[in-house]
């Protein structure tokens, strides 16, 4: 059962249950050139900058995993996420001077396309002639600031783009990412956004080719992930400052899920949010207090991402400080 819904899982249980997932997960591909890009960008951003301090690197997991029920995957479980609030949060950790290492679903939402329309290519340019192509009137503010602030933080080395599908991929890609950065210890962020699946099926007891349909009833045995995020603190990288989410879709059992999750996997901070209020507002439970975040709707920028990344970048310097807890 889920620690977090109250009963305690022995940690000889857990151990062998993140075991059982790892042995179980079909190998990551080009896990050897994730590492190389993830050396590269961790070395790049650790040198001293301006202020004589090394640049703060945070892992923005976002979007939903899938937990495959055939090997040759045509039917999956999905969890629910659009990727919206890792996208727009990865935007504000870089204007707050972060390196993003943006761990992402493939066709999620992607940082800088907000102001873009759903189906960009095709509706934000037109053709001129049989070898030109030009940006649409209605667009082209959108698409040019969508394409330099992009092209800035990729060339400048300060955004790292890395997908996943799968549960199997996420949470071996987190590993990856959480061990490359042990190096960099409290300098290190990771902000878990992602909608993970709480349930899969174990990759050797999945059936190879397309579950048959014709029977009434599907028989799939679904086990439960373990919950990497006591392995992330204790293990993977017991230094950085780590954020988790809580989301609900009954308010009433929210701030109380929250509170339980931080104790338990020692968070730093668990952002909790409820369904369809997560745009709008947020609250940030820490050991310490519990802090409303609201959307400005007077400011600019007026997601609600923008003063939680600056409530969070704020704690996280504290904690550089002062990296006890
Ligand atoms: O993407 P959007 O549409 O913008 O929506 C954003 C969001 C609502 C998805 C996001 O704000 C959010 O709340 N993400 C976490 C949702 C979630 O999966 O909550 P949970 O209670 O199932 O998990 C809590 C935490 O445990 C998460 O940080 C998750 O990354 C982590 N987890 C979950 C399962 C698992 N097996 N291992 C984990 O480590």
């Amino acid at each position: 059962m889920d620690a977090a819904k109250g009963l305690e899982v022995p940690s000889e249980t857990l151990e062998a249950e993140v075991k059982a997932f790892f042995d179980s997960a079909p190998p990551l591909q080009n896990s050897d050139g994730i590492t190389q890009q993830l050396d590269q960008f961790i070395q790049r951003n650790s040198s001293p900058s301006a202020n004589g301090k090394a640049r703060r690197i945070v892992c923005v997991t976002s979007g939903g995993t899938t937990a495959p029920l055939e090997q040759r995957c045509v039917r999956y479980v999905d969890n629910f996420s659009s990727g919206h609030r890792g996208a727009t949060s990865t935007e504000y950790f870089l204007k707050a001077g972060y390196a993003v290492i943006f761990l992402c679903r493939k066709g999620s939402f992607q940082p800088f396309c907000r102001s873009l329309p759903d189906d960009p290519l095709l509706e934000c340019f037109k053709p001129i002639d049989e070898s030109n192509i030009q940006v649409c009137e209605a667009y082209s503010e959108a698409v040019k600031r969508a394409v330099v602030d992009h092209h800035t933080a990729v060339t400048g080395g300060l955004l790292l783009k890395l997908h996943f599908n799968t549960i199997f991929e996420y949470l071996q890609m987190l590993q990856i990412i959480a061990v490359s950065m042990r190096c960099i210890g409290p300098r290190a962020m990771f902000y878990l956004a992602a909608a993970a699946s709480d349930y899969y099926v174990p990759w050797k007891e999945m059936v190879e080719h397309k579950i048959q349909s014709g029977s009434h009833l599907l028989d799939v045995k679904l086990v439960n992930v373990p919950k990497m995020l006591s392995v992330l603190r204790k293990d993977w990288a017991p230094l950085a400052f780590c954020i988790s989410f809580k989301l609900e879709t009954d308010a009433n059992i929210l701030l109380k899920k929250a509170g339980a999750a931080l104790e338990k996997y020692k968070m730093d901070a668990v952002v909790a949010n409820e369904l369809s209020s997560r745009k709008e507002q947020v609250v940030v439970v820490t050991s310490a207090e519990k802090v409303l975040v609201m959307r400005n709707k007077s400011d600019a920028d007026n997601d609600v991402e923008n003063p939680l990344i600056k409530l969070l970048s704020d704690k996280h310097g504290t904690y550089i400080e002062h990296p006890g807890r």
